[in-house]
């Protein structure tokens, strides 16, 4: 069984626009197909990249599996079990910052802790975490001390101290300039080899997907589907140069994207 099972999954939304704006567009109450028939496992300890033309339905595929979503039809199983809320289990690395200004570092990853009372064990925890994203030193600063890429390893110190089954991260390097881009990327890969955790991340970067997945996922515009699916069976640390399969790969995808002429 895998761990993640998703099923004839269809979604869609209400128009809530009043007016139609074009030829192409819904009628105002009209429903919105978003996502139709995806189908996709993923296996415990698997790392998935997902791409897909923007607004094609990644996002809310990600707030489905953590439960913030509900599908039209279709299902999600999670250990075999169908997704109905949200729960600590799966976390979401959100796309932007949402570190709590007013509290440290260390406040900001206690808080996934909130409920656990054993303080020895609560300390354990997230000194662990914060060693995982190497910020060792920088417990005491407060978010507008941090750098962009501090900011985002905080933040997914504060998903790693749950401990969850599941890391769903939307667009994780977002915002972050070329340099703290890769650093961060390698540092995401070399989590991953330790810890092993399910993994769904959705990017815009082709070379991420390409560089970091065990397997890469490529959406259909709206209405979306899963268009292709490659398990990418290359050791870590991957060189696009080095894998001529890797580098066809990610023409075949541009291609897909419709952006072949931008290679
Ligand atoms: N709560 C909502 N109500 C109505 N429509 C929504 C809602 N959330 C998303 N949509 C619509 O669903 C479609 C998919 O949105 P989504 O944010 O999942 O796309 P995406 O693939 O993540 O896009 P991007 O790559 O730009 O982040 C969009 O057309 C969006 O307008
Ligand atoms: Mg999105």
């Amino acid at each position: 069984m895998s761990q993640i099972e998703i099923q004839h999954l269809y979604k869609s939304y209400r128009n809530r626009r009043h007016h139609r704006r074009g030829p192409n567009d819904y009628d105002p109450g009209e429903e919105i197909p978003v996502l139709e028939d995806v189908n996709l496992c993923v296996e415990n300890g698997e790392m998935v990249c997902i791409l897909g033309p923007s607004g094609c339905g990644k996002s809310t595929l990600l707030r489905m599996v953590a439960g913030f979503d509900r599908q039209t039809s279709g299902e999600i199983l999670i250990d075999g079990q169908p997704v109905t809320g949200p729960t600590s289990d799966n976390i979401f690395v959100f796309q932007q910052s949402g570190l709590l200004p007013w509290m440290t570092v260390w406040q900001n990853v206690e808080l996934g802790l909130r409920r656990l009372t054993d303080q020895a064990e609560k300390t354990e925890r997230i000194q662990e975490a914060i060693s995982l994203v190497d910020l060792e030193g920088a417990e005491t600063l407060y978010p507008h001390q941090l750098s962009g890429g501090m900011k985002r390893r905080a933040e997914l110190a504060r998903a790693l101290v749950v401990n969850p089954k599941i890391l769903i991260m939307d667009e994780p390097f977002t915002g972050l300039d070329f340099f703290t881009h890769l650093r961060m990327r390698e540092e995401v890969v070399n989590m991953h080899e330790f810890i092993r955790k399910t993994t769904l991340i959705v990017t815009h970067d082709i070379d991420d997907a390409l560089l970091m997945g065990d397997r890469i996922v490529v959406m259909s515009g709206r209405p979306s589907h899963v268009k292709l699916e490659k398990v990418l069976d290359f050791p870590h640390p991957r060189n696009l140069a080095k894998h001529p399969e890797l580098n066809s790969l990610r023409e075949e995808i541009f291609f897909m994207l419709g952006v072949s002429d931008a290679v």
